[in-house]
Parts: structure tokens; sequence; C-alpha cells
């Protein structure tokens, strides 16, 4: 099989990955932070060393700004209701997931907050100026785009929100992990929220949000959290506030092995590996005859979203899965980008490349396609 969907779910994950989930059901099958028994403290001590690495690979000096999460939607739904405050606007660009665009619908049916959208094409800041107002307090973009691959400004998206005091929450379910992390923007950014199981190689289940300046805020869930359980309340420090219920070791202690076998091979020579993929996949796909390729050429990520002509999208995915080729059809979950293509509302076909895709898959897929 040729498994092509790497920006839906990393596939496969390392032998490192694998082994660290063993070990952990096998061998540290407390529960963290919830007991003083060696296999408890063992579970604890899995869950911190994680925290502390995603830390390091992030550039942020405290690691109890890093929320386990189950997946990037949690993170991005804990940072807007934490920070959100009635009779507030938010700002998100057209490129946005369902997992900010339906949260902020949310807020708007129950009347808390209004949002309007801003494009991401063209002069981004100047888009960013005619749509913000003076209640404008949270700002939500992800960096690239899941069907394009295209990349917002953001060093300059970050800078402008700092200047006027805007909450800065960022995606960063197709960026984080493709390449090494800027620190600039993370320096800038209030909440990344950020999913295990893409470019880290963790399995699904793991995640995290990286939240700073959220000591006072609202918990997003509360209930157990091993700590000064006689407070009826949630501790009003960081990650506890915010890590209500048991959390999964095994899925923790994954993406920490993916972190490890990430900078193993160096983020950036991945990263640059799977952008020459795409680069090898457009040029050989634009030879195709009725095949009409998506984003620009130049949008330096690993997914490039296509269509055959005379045939859907979900045809396409469906004669490629019988071919056993895996990629993914439709909207994926992002309307508002597929609005601005002209591909709504049957969306496009994407593929996307992770560590282990070779050129050989581009050919079997071109292959396939002729
Ligand atoms: N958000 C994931 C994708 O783009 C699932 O496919």
């Amino acid at each position: 099989m040729i498994y092509l969907d790497n920006a839906a779910t990393t596939f496969p994950k390392p032998g490192s990955v694998k082994r660290a989930v063993a070990d952990c059901i096998e061998s540290i099958g407390g529960n963290p932070g919830r007991g003083a028994h060696a296999l408890s403290l063992l579970a604890a001590e899995t869950v911190y060393d994680a925290r502390c690495e995603i830390a390091d690979f992030l550039g942020v000096p405290d690691p109890s700004s890093i929320i386990f999460t189950p997946n990037a939607t949690y993170g991005l739904n804990l940072a807007l209701y934490t920070r959100v405050r009635r009779g507030d606007h938010i700002l998100i660009s057209d490129q946005e997931h369902n997992a900010v665009l339906r949260p902020v619908e949310r807020l708007k049916k129950d009347g808390i907050a209004e949002y309007s959208v801003f494009s991401g094409q063209g002069d981004v800041l100047a888009n960013l100026r005619s749509a913000v107002k003076k209640e404008t307090a949270i700002l939500i973009c992800n960096p690239v785009s899941n069907v394009t691959g295209e990349r917002l400004p953001v060093p300059e998206i970050a800078a402008y929100a700092k200047a006027r005091g805007i909450c800065l929450i960022l995606d960063g379910s197709q960026w984080i992990g493709h390449g090494t992390p800027d620190r600039e923007i993370i320096r800038l950014a209030d909440a990344i929220a950020v999913p295990g199981h893409k470019a880290l190689y963790g399995i699904q289940g793991s995640g995290f949000l990286y939240l700073k300046n959220a000591e006072g805020c609202k918990p997003f869930l509360s209930g157990g959290s091993g700590s000064e359980s006689a407070n009826p309340d949630m501790p009003p420090y960081l990650p506890d506030r915010y890590e209500a219920g048991t959390l999964s070791t095994p899925a923790i202690a994954s993406l920490a092995a993916g972190i490890r076998f990430l900078l193993e091979r160096d983020p950036d020579l991945v990263a640059e590996r799977e952008r020459r993929l795409v680069g090898y996949a457009r040029e050989r796909l634009s030879r195709i005859p009725g095949i009409t390729l998506y984003g620009t050429e130049n949008a330096a990520s690993s997914v490039l979203s296509f269509r055959e002509a005379n045939r859907t999208p979900e045809e396409t995915a469906r004669r490629l899965d019988e071919a056993g080729i895996a990629v993914r059809a439709g909207l994926h979950c992002a309307p508002l980008v597929h609005r601005r293509l002209g591909t709504f509302p049957e969306g496009t076909v994407r593929v996307s490349f992770g560590a282990f895709n070779t050129t050989n898959d581009v050919d079997g897929l071109v292959s396939s396609l002729r």
C-alpha cells in the first residue's frame, strides 16, 4: 500500500514510538499524579519528562505551560473558551479548519462573541486591518493550510496581534513538526494547539496545548487533578488547572518518542524532503491531461490538492484506494478555503507526505492516475 494521507495522521509510526507505547502499558501502568506507589510515580515521571521534552522542542522556558490534550481540536477549544469574554470579537482566517470555525460559530450562536473572517490571500495584513474592530480580543489562525499547504504570513500577523494587545491562538496542526519550530512566532503566541499524531509521529489521542498568560483564566473542564483535592475549584496553577481527569500516559510517551525520532532525523531535513516530494508530485501530476492542481507552487509544505476532470474527488479517491493508494478527498474539514478555491462543495483530492514516503510513492500515484 502507498500511504499518502499523512496530514490526517502519519503512518506508519516509527518503531521507537510503538515500543514506547508497549513499554508504558507493560511496565508503567500506574495513574500519573494520583498516588505515591512506585508505578504511579513512574507514570508521573514519564509525563513530566515528556512535558520537559516538548518545552525544549518548542524552546519555551516553562514546562508547566504545556497542557496535555487528546488532540488539537480539544486544545483549540480549551484556549478559546479559557480566553473569551462576553462581547468579544474574534478574527479567524479563511483557511481555518472546523476545529476553529465550529467553536467560534458556537460562541456566536450562544450570544457570547462575534467573529469575522479575513482572507489569507493577497495583502493579508491589509485584510486583517480592515477586519479588526475595537472589540477584537482574539485572533486564531493556522500557519499552514491543511488543504493547499499555503502559508499565512504568521510573523507579521503575530507582531500585529501583539502590538494591538490581541490574544493570538495558533492551530499548529500542519505546522509544528514540519521543520524546527519558529521560536520568534512561539514567543509572540498566547496559545498553540498541537496534535501528537501528525508531524510529531505520536499515536492518536496524543496532543498538547502550549498556553501562556492563563493563570487566572476559566478552566475548560473541571474534575480530578490529583492536587488540592479539598479545593472545590481547579487548582490555580498550570498545568493542573487545565488537566482534569486521568491523562493517557501511553499517548504522552508516544508523543515524546515521536519528537525524539524527529530530532534524530533533523526536523528541517524531514521537512525539506517532504517539500521536494510535493514539488516532484506537482511537476509529474501537471503533465497528466485533465488534472487541475490547487495552491501556489511555492507553498512550502507537505500537502498537495488536485482534481481530475469529469470525476469527483470521492471517485478519484475510491479508485486510488482500490489500487492500494490512500489519499483524502472532500473538504478536509476546511470549507472556507474550498469556497475561496472554487472547489466547494465537492472539495479536492489531497495527497500528503511524511518521513517514510519516497519518490516511488509519487510514481505509483502518477501511474495509477494515468
Ligand atoms: N485535520 C486532518 C486533515 O486535514 C484530519 O485531514
